[in-house]
């Protein structure tokens, strides 16, 4: 597997692959890697996973070689949910069941967000989950993709939510989608010990040069407000890196 992997001055360590299998190969191992790391020094390893299409193929990818890591010792958790049911065709979570929950022979502990209760009630039960389940540390890896217009998880460009500083979870009506979400708040997000990226396809390459030409831009967007204390990985496909990357 080759890929180009440079770390952006002052910002996140960044993995550029040659097309989007590719992206999801170096996202399996890295995440496999580290839940070995992590099993081997704690007795769970507490995995956050990203809604939308481009992690269905990492999540697939993975399914399909459940021997590399013992996932009755895995807590997933969602980093945000539609408000809608789980049988839902926009659930994030019939997403992560259809694509990795029902192939795998073994069964993780899955703690899913219940977006067919009232938004804020869904917001306030998964708040009171994350302190009940969630070690002090957060989250030992933090999966998210990335929008064009710069939002992760739920969270999205001029919503209250970003400005969320106490609260772990909240629900947010978002006017362009017409739909409430429930979603982490960045005080959450960035409590992850460890956090990948996934940025696949040519729709987000403006975005993606926008917040790595390591600007300091007067109205951040969400994913630049993104400052995990541990480390940050963009594991990122040609794609999607076609404006950053020096033609060959
Ligand atoms: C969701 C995700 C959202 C997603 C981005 C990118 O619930 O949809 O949490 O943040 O990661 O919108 O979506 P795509 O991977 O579909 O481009």
């Amino acid at each position: 597997m080759t890929c180009a992997t440079d770390h952006v001055p002052s910002g996140p360590q960044l993995h550029i692959l040659p097309d989007t299998d590719a992206l999801y190969r170096a996202a399996a191992e890295r995440l496999l890697e580290l839940g070995n790391q992590t099993l081997a020094q704690r007795d769970a390893f507490h995995l956050a996973l990203a809604g939308g299409a481009t992690p269905q193929g990492l999540y697939a990818l993975l399914a399909r070689q459940p021997e590399r890591l013992d996932w009755s010792r895995v807590h997933l958790y969602f980093g945000d949910e539609r408000g809608v049911p789980p049988e839902h065709r926009d659930s994030n979570y019939r997403m992560v069941r259809e694509a990795l929950l029902d192939p795998l022979p073994v069964a993780p502990q899955v703690h899913r967000i219940a977006g067919e209760l009232a938004p804020e009630q869904a917001a306030a039960d998964y708040a009171a989950l994350l302190r009940h389940h969630l070690p002090a540390d957060g989250f030992d890896l933090l999966l998210l993709g990335l929008g064009p217009d710069g939002h992760i998880a739920s969270l999205f460009p001029g919503s209250d939510a970003l400005n969320q500083r106490k609260q772990t979870v909240v629900a947010d009506y978002v006017p362009k989608l017409d739909s409430w979400r429930i979603t982490l708040t960045l005080p959450a997000l960035n409590r992850a010990r460890h956090v990948m990226l996934l940025v696949s396809g040519a729709r987000k390459a403006d975005v993606v040069r926008h917040v790595l030409r390591n600007i300091a831009h007067a109205n951040p967007l969400p994913v630049e407000m993104l400052r995990p204390k541990g480390q940050l990985e963009w594991f990122v496909d040609a794609q999607a890196a076609r404006h950053i990357t020096p033609r060959s």
